[in-house]
This record gives structure tokens, C-alpha cells and sequence, in this order.
């Protein structure tokens, strides 16, 4: 039989064992060169477990820098503890992006029972505060609550969130509610309100962007398994770090790049992924990052880069007519 053969795609999956790995929401065991950061998060979470509020924290740092991995990491060791009194929310502010949905899906995951819409803001606050201060029945009132707002630069009334979460706690008579703040804008503390940003910055961690040496590592470890033995060249891996190194030291950078290098190698049904596949698959990383950007834009800003792109700038008309119709109908 003449045509295509399924022989052509036997060799697929030969390049990965588990491609899952490399994807951006995954979080690895352990996590390489954040050991002081981790230590540091703990011990501001650590007073919940003597029954005291935690401390307030804002972690700063460029994009991809572990920031997410890192504190979803804290959270499950937290979790572990299996200290009932103890409640953590982590919410991705692009989803909960107002001082009302936040206060309504913290409702709605602990009490599942209350009606989901239709309340005003204060009776939805009298129904969080009246659940922080009931105790568990053994006798002793209140929860330990630790809000884990990340990237928080995207709430509208982010000075509104801020100031009722921290006066939540002189309206509660037991309990306490913590906010952990994560974000990859330099500007935000300046742009809140004095008040909201002293409470919020009672701790503050910066994550410094990793250097080609530690993305090296990284790529290592994860790179062990995801791909299957020897597929992935040494070389392939640190030229792969090199080129996250100039990227600001992303390390999401980094994994996509590797990533998108496997997939070249399968598709050309090459047994290897060596340097010539990550230099390949470097255009295909930075347009998956520039459409991220731009599907994650306001409508009115992907409207004007739209506009600046028909007005003939030649980079960013490139990206318009390569993503054209997504532009329009994503974000
Ligand atoms: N120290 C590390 N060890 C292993 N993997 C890491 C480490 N740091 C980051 N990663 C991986 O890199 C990717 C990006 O990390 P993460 O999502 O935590 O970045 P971020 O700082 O939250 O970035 P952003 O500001 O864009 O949200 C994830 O896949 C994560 O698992
Ligand atoms: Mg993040």
C-alpha cells in the first residue's frame, strides 16, 4: 500500500518518557536553589502552627523565577501538617481578580453550602468573618487563614483587598487572616496606597533570576524525567540554559525551550535532541511567549498594539499577522 505509513510515526515516543514534566504548571519534588527562600516563607507561615497569625509576605521577582513553584511547594508542606485549624487559599489573581471574588471563593470552597451569588459584599465579610472565628468543636475558636494571592497586580481594587483582609483581623475576636502577595511588577508597591502597602510588605522576599549555572541544573533534573536516557544531549541542555540565562533568567523560558526541542526531535524522528533542535525551537518559544503576553493584555491594550502594528512597525506587525485571529479573539 503506497501513501503514508504508520511506520513513519513508530518512533514517537521514544523521545519522552513522561512530556508532562516540562509543562509550566508542574512542580517538581524538590526544588533546586530556593532553599533559603522556601526556609524563608516557612518561617513566616510557621506561627499558624502555634495557633498564631502568620506573617504578611510580598514576594517580588522577575518572571519565572519560581515564585509560583516555591510557595505552592510551602502550601503542600503546610498542608501535611494536617493541622485542621489551619486553612490555605491559593488563588491566581487572573482568575479572582476582585476584593469580591476573592472573599467569595474562599466562601465557597470551605462552605460550600452558602449560596454562591446574589449576596452584597458585607454579608459575604459577616459570613468570612463569623467562619474564621468558629472553632472546630474541640473547644478552641478560630482559624489560622492564609490567603495566597498570586500575581496580585492584576485585582482591580488591589488597596480594598489589601485593607479588608488585614482589618479582618480587628473585627475578628479569634483567628486570624495572613496574605501572602506574589508579582512580577517592579512598580506595584509604589503604586499602592501607604496603607495597604505596610500591611502587605510587613515580610518581603525578592527572587533573584537564576544564572545559566543553576538553570543548568534545573534543566537537568527535570530533563532526567521527562525524556527517556540519552535522548537529551549535555550539550543541548546547557545551550539551553545559556539562551534562559539572556532571557532574564526565566527558568518557564528554559523548560519550553527543551520542550519545544523534543518536539522538533520527534518530528523529525531523530533519535536525538541535540543543539541544533534548541536553536530551532528558539522562534517557536519566543512567539508562545509573545502571544502569553498578549492574550493575557487588557482588550483595550491588545486593541492599541494592534493598532501600532497596522501602522507599520515591522516587529510587531510580524506577530499580528503570524496570530492575527487569535489576537482578536483571545484573552
Ligand atoms: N528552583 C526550581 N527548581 C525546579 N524548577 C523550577 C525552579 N524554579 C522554577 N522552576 C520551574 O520553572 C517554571 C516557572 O516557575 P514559576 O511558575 O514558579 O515562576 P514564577 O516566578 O511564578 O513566574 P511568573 O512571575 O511568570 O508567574 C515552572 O515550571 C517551575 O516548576
Ligand atoms: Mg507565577
Amino acid at each position: 500500500m503506497g501513501g503514508p505509513s504508520f511506520d513513519e510515526f513508530a518512533g514517537a515516543g521514544a523521545i519522552f518518557r513522561n512530556k508532562d514534566i516540562l509543562s509550566p504548571t508542574f512542580v517538581p519534588e524538590t526544588l533546586l536553589f530556593r532553599e533559603e527562600e522556601t526556609r524563608g516563607l516557612m518561617g513566616a507561615l510557621a506561627p499558624v502552627l502555634r495557633n498564631q497569625k502568620a506573617k504578611n509576605v510580598f514576594i517580588y521577582g522577575k518572571t519565572g523565577t519560581g515564585k509560583t513553584a516555591t510557595t505552592r511547594s510551602v502550601l503542600k508542606k503546610l498542608d501535611e501538617q494536617k493541622n485542621e485549624r489551619i486553612k490555605t487559599v491559593y488563588l491566581n489573581c487572573r482568575i479572582y481578580d476582585t476584593r469580591y471574588k476573592v472573599l467569595q471563593k474562599c466562601i465557597s470552597d470551605f462552605q460550600p453550602d452558602f449560596a454562591k451569588t446574589g449576596h452584597s459584599f458585607v454579608v459575604l465579610y459577616d459570613k468570612f468573618l463569623d467562619w474564621v472565628q468558629d472553632g472546630l468543636g474541640d473547644g478552641v475558636k478560630g482559624k489560622r487563614v492564609v490567603f495566597v494571592l498570586d500575581e496580585v497586580d492584576v485585582v482591580g481594587d488591589l488597596d480594598s483587598l489589601i485593607y479588608t483582609l488585614s482589618r479582618a483581623n480587628d473585627d475578628l475576636k479569634e483567628g486570624s487572616v495572613s496574605l501572602i502577595g506574589i508579582s512580577n511588577k517592579v512598580d506595584l508597591k509604589q503604586k499602592l496606597e501607604a496603607r495597604s502597602r505596610s500591611s502587605l510588605c510587613e515580610d518581603e522576599m525578592v527572587f533573584k533570576p537564576y544564572d545559566a549555572m543553576q538553570l543548568q541544573g534545573i534543566l537537568k533534573q527535570r530533563a532526567k524525567q521527562a525524556f527517556n536516557d540519552g535522548v537529551v544531549s549535555e550539550s543541548a541542555i546547557n545551550l539551553s540554559a545559556a539562551i534562559a540565562a539572556g532571557e532574564n533568567g526565566d527558568a518557564r523560558y528554559a523548560l519550553a525551550l527543551l520542550l519545544r526541542a523534543g518536539e522538533l526531535a520527534e518530528k523529525r524522528a531523530s533519535k536525538k535532541v541535540s543543539d541544533k533542535e534548541v536553536e530551532d525551537s528558539r522562534r517557536a518559544v519566543d512567539e508562545d511567549k509573545a502571544f502569553d503576553i498578549i492574550s493575557t493584555l487588557p482588550e483595550h491594550q491588545q486593541l492599541l498594539l494592534y493598532t501600532l502594528a497596522t501602522m507599520g512597525n515591522v516587529s510587531y506587525k510580524k506577530l499580528v499577522e503570524e496570530n492575527g485571529e487569535q489576537l482578536y479573539f483571545s484573552g
